[in-house]
């Protein structure tokens, strides 16, 4: 599959290493300076096996497009994709901001983050994914040999079942969480990762499992 990732920080480098060692996929790294010594050694790191360059050459090479940008800089990565019609996209990011009790969400109880990039990616189906755990949990998501769950949010029914097929080739334990809509429960659910991991002391090496009888 080719493979499109926007951002390749802490969670496009682990995404996009993840898929192209564990599943053979194309990756392009869509950055906004491919030549930075930072995006370069990730591609020495992985041996030939992804290429990167401009967030749009990306999403032209692309049928699926995962975006991991900070939030502030993700409608602007958007635009800048051109027309995004016909493409499947992974959203894993959460629409963070400072408040006045520290890192929250900016945005939430009438409208996700998920659903703004939607508004932003006219005529593609955008999916609310691997935004619920840590980077480390993305490129390593079995823990003791439990899966960690990851929640697949969207609209577009017919093409969900690759999604989750793609999320499950990371070793997640990929689940349907409905609508699109439901990208205001996930985003939630990531906050509370994100307090229990830097808040409450739980440090970054867990992740959520979903057990079931
Ligand atoms: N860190 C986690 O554990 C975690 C977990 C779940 C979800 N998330 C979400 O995932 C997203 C990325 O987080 P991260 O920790 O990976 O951040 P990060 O390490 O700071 O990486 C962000 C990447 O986005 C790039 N970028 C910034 N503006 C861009 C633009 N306009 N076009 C293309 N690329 C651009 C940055 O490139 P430059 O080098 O050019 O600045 C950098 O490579 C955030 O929305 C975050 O909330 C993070």
């Amino acid at each position: 599959m080719k493979l499109a990732i926007i951002g390749a920080g802490k969670v496009g480098g682990a995404l996009g290493t993840a898929w192209a060692r564990k599943a053979g996929h194309e990756v392009f790294f869509g950055v906004r300076d491919p030549t930075s010594e930072k995006t370069q050694s990730l591609l020495r790191a992985l041996g030939g096996k992804a290429r990167a360059g401009s967030p749009a050459e990306a999403a032209a090479f692309a049928d699926i497009i995962v975006l991991s940008t900070p939030w502030p800089a993700t409608e602007a990565a958007i635009r800048s994709m051109g027309s995004l019609k016909g493409k499947i996209i992974l959203d894993a990011t959460n629409p963070l901001a400072m408040g006045p009790d520290g890192l929250g969400l900016e945005i939430g109880h009438s409208i996700s983050g998920g659903e703004k990039v939607q508004g932003w990616a006219a005529g593609a189906s955008v999916y609310k994914t691997l935004n619920t755990t840590g980077f480390g949990g993305m490129a390593e998501p079995i823990f003791n040999g439990v899966k960690s769950v990851m929640f697949v949010a969207g609209d577009d029914d017919a093409r969900k079942p690759k999604v989750i097929d793609l999320v499950g080739q990371l070793g997640f334990d990929a689940v349907d969480a409905g609508p699109l809509r439901a990208a205001r429960l996930l985003e939630a659910h990531a906050m509370l990762w994100i307090h229990l991991a830097l808040v409450r002391g739980l440090g970054r090496d867990w992740a959520f499992a979903l057990v079931r009888r």
